[in-house]
């Protein structure tokens, strides 16, 4: 099967139903994006497919054939996706870190689709969940990566 991540094309010889998010982390080798529930509740493995942010634990390899997937170790070569790690940093948003490379990814896929997000916007888009309870400041960052 072939993939294409991050720019880049990758042969991988999996099951089709694995979800793509063991083909990212145990096949490739890309741990930058995290298992945190398995069942699409919590956003820690969210990765953009097409520029949509995806839950990959609930995504079947197969089904991401023939489409762009990115991954937080590529997200500052993204326009935008640069402006919201730089928003992040300026904020110092994470704490423990775990959910911040989904997070990361769910700002980025909203400021793709929406450069100027109301307090409404940013509230419907940014439900991934941090347990360490970082939500204003991931709110503040969005918004000031909106304004870069
Ligand atoms: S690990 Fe995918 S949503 Fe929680
Ligand atoms: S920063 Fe710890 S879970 Fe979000």
């Amino acid at each position: 099967m072939e993939l294409t991540i991050n720019g880049s094309t990758f042969q991988v010889d999996v099951e089709p139903d694995t979800p793509l998010l063991w083909v990212l982390r145990d096949t490739l080798g890309m741990t930058g994006t995290k298992y945190g529930c398995g069942v699409a509740q919590c956003g820690a493995c969210t990765v953009l497919i097409d520029g949509q942010a995806t839950r990959s634990c609930v995504t079947t390899v197969d089904g991401v054939v023939g489409t762009a997937v990115t991954t937080i170790e590529a997200i500052e070569q993204d326009t935008e996706g640069r402006k919201v790690v730089e928003a992040w940093v300026a904020n110092q948003v994470p704490q423990c870190g775990y959910c911040q490379s989904g997070q990361v990814m769910a700002a980025t896929a909203l400021l793709k689709q929406t450069p100027q997000p109301t307090e409404e916007d940013i509230a419907g888009a940014m439900v991934n969940l941090c347990r360490c309870g970082t939500y204003n400041a991931i709110s503040a960052a969005v918004r000031q990566a909106a304004q870069a």
